[in-house]
């Protein structure tokens, strides 16, 4: 709790620092609307960055605290150590550090490490919800190259909720890799966690679910209302995670100007690719270079789908001496699955609620993949897209769309653990898991989640196992390539 007040001092410091530099006067001309309720576009609040703290050793405490969202009023949110979001946590790859979660809230909890891949007992899963009163030590082995992912609530028929009313945090895994390429570091890299919300008269997050998803009035990145960040003539790192409950964003900024992607939900592409615009389902994760050096006027980071304007760059025009990223040469090195050309399982995101045909069972597994294996699932929506598909327990590799849009993005490229899934597509991804345990795919629009469109599945050493019925597709139930 003290690190995050701390650098809330740290960020207002950081601000005056840069308003020290050259009078910022002036209404700037704002593109899009301004994204909350209260204030005027020019106005605004600082973006609030909480330094990352150390994974080893934190407590991090789920409970009910008071906010300021930005909207002039104190409200309250359920926070992780009084923030909201809680505060980034920062892990070295090949470290297993220890997260004790306190849960201080009226029912209930369980944190999902999304996008680490850890064993079983540590996931977070639904059946290891622990009551309120109590805390529960989570011993992460994080194996894996370095990735934005990012924590939430996971307890069955409540993660919408708890989600909603704030709980969820940015998780950095860091390795040398990434660090030999010198991106930009430091109060240059600067975690985005976006999300969309309900705001009440005093300030407090409402959580007003339903069947079809949650779909929130006004924008909240990283905690507050109309967010602006003074920006200095210098190359930026955004790591953004679509935090939100239901709602897909369409990124970009409001001059066009082009987002260079260097990475994606599971580290590293091997190439940086320019776009001038990312549609970001629920928990997807980017990682964007922002060439800044020539800002002269503000410039807005902004959901094209909802009209939003959900950050305000506000230039400095403070030059910086910083080295500039190469991004012109080869990244990183993505290993490359290589499977079956033809799916051995297929699952079909039916309606609201269920994967097919079944709805989530606390407990029943579906089916058990070898460990070791490179399967080819395919995944196709059968009504009340999108949804947002996810998978615990393995990165993958998407390698085909048909239907619906027809193809794959730049930011699908690379490892990922969660895709969109729109209308009358089908998505084939290869995938690997190297774990044994018992893991989950689920739909992470976290209204139809919690409605029972999730499964669980089972990894094991050795010879594969049938299906159960109805949980896969049954004429390619039998995958024959493993030796
Ligand atoms: Cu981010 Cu199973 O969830
Ligand atoms: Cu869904």
């Amino acid at each position: 709790m003290g690190g995050y007040r701390i650098s809330r001092r740290s960020v207002l410091a950081a601000g005056l620092a840069g308003g020290a530099l050259v009078s910022v006067g002036g209404a700037p001309a704002l593109a899009g609307k301004p994204g909350g309720g209260g204030g005027g576009a020019a106005a605004g609040h600082p973006l609030p960055v909480p330094a990352p703290v150390a994974a080893d050793g934190l407590t991090l405490t789920a409970r009910r605290t008071a906010v300021d969202l930005g909207g002039g009023r104190t409200g309250s949110a359920l926070t992780y150590n009084a923030g909201c979001p809680g505060p980034t946590i920062e892990v070295q790859s090949g470290s297993t550090p220890t997260i004790t979660v306190t849960n201080g809230l009226d029912e209930p909890t369980t944190v999902h490490w999304h996008g680490l891949v850890v064993p079983t007992d540590v996931d977070g899963q639904p059946h290891e919800a622990f009551p309120a009163g109590t805390r529960r030590a989570y011993t992460l082995p994080v194996q894996q190259r370095a990735s934005l992912n990012f924590y939430h609530p996971h307890p069955h028929l409540r993660t919408a909720a708890q989600v909603a009313l704030g709980l969820q945090g940015a998780l950095i895994v860091r390795d040398a890799e990434e660090a030999a390429l010198g991106l930009p570091a430091g109060r240059f890299e600067v975690p985005l966690v976006i999300r969309d919300a309900n705001i009440d008269k005093q300030g407090t997050l409402t959580y007003n679910g339903r069947a079809s998803g949650f779909l929130g009035g006004v924008p909240l990145v990283n905690g507050v209302l109309n967010p602006y960040l003074r920006v200095d003539r210098a190359h930026y790192r955004f790591r953004v995670v679509n935090a939100a409950n239901s709602r897909v964003f369409r990124l970009a900024f409001s001059d066009g100007r082009p987002m260079t992607l260097v990475g994606t939900d599971g580290g590293l592409l091997e190439h940086a690719v320019d776009l001038s615009e990312i549609t970001l389902g629920n928990a997807e994760r980017l990682d964007l270079v922002l060439d800044l050096r020539g800002l002269t006027a503000p410039v807005q980071l902004v959901d094209r789908d909802s009209g939003w304007t959900l950050l305000d760059l506000r230039p400095t025009q403070a030059d910086v001496s910083q080295t500039a990223p190469v991004l012109g040469r080869q990244l990183s090195v993505v290993e490359r699955l290589v499977g079956p050309a033809q799916p051995s399982r297929t699952f079909s995101f039916d309606g609201m609620t269920a994967i097919n045909g079944v709805r989530y069972q606390m407990g029943a597994t579906s089916f058990q993949v070898q460990r070791g294996q490179v399967e080819r699932w395919r995944f196709v929506a059968n009504g009340n897209p999108p949804h947002p598909v996810h998978i615990h327990g393995a990165s993958f590799q998407l390698v085909g769309r048909t239907g619906g849009r027809g193809q794959l993005f730049p930011w699908e490229g690379g490892w990922k653990d969660t895709f969109l899934l729109l209308d009358k597509e089908s998505v084939d991804i290869l995938i690997r898991f190297d774990l044994v345990g018992r893991y989950l795919i689920h739909c992470h629009k976290l209204e139809h989640e919690d409605a029972g469109m999730m499964l669980d599945f089972e990894v094991v050493e050795g010879g594969s196992s049938p299906m159960v019925a109805g949980t896969a597709d049954g004429a390619h139930g039998d995958h024959g390539d493993h030796g």
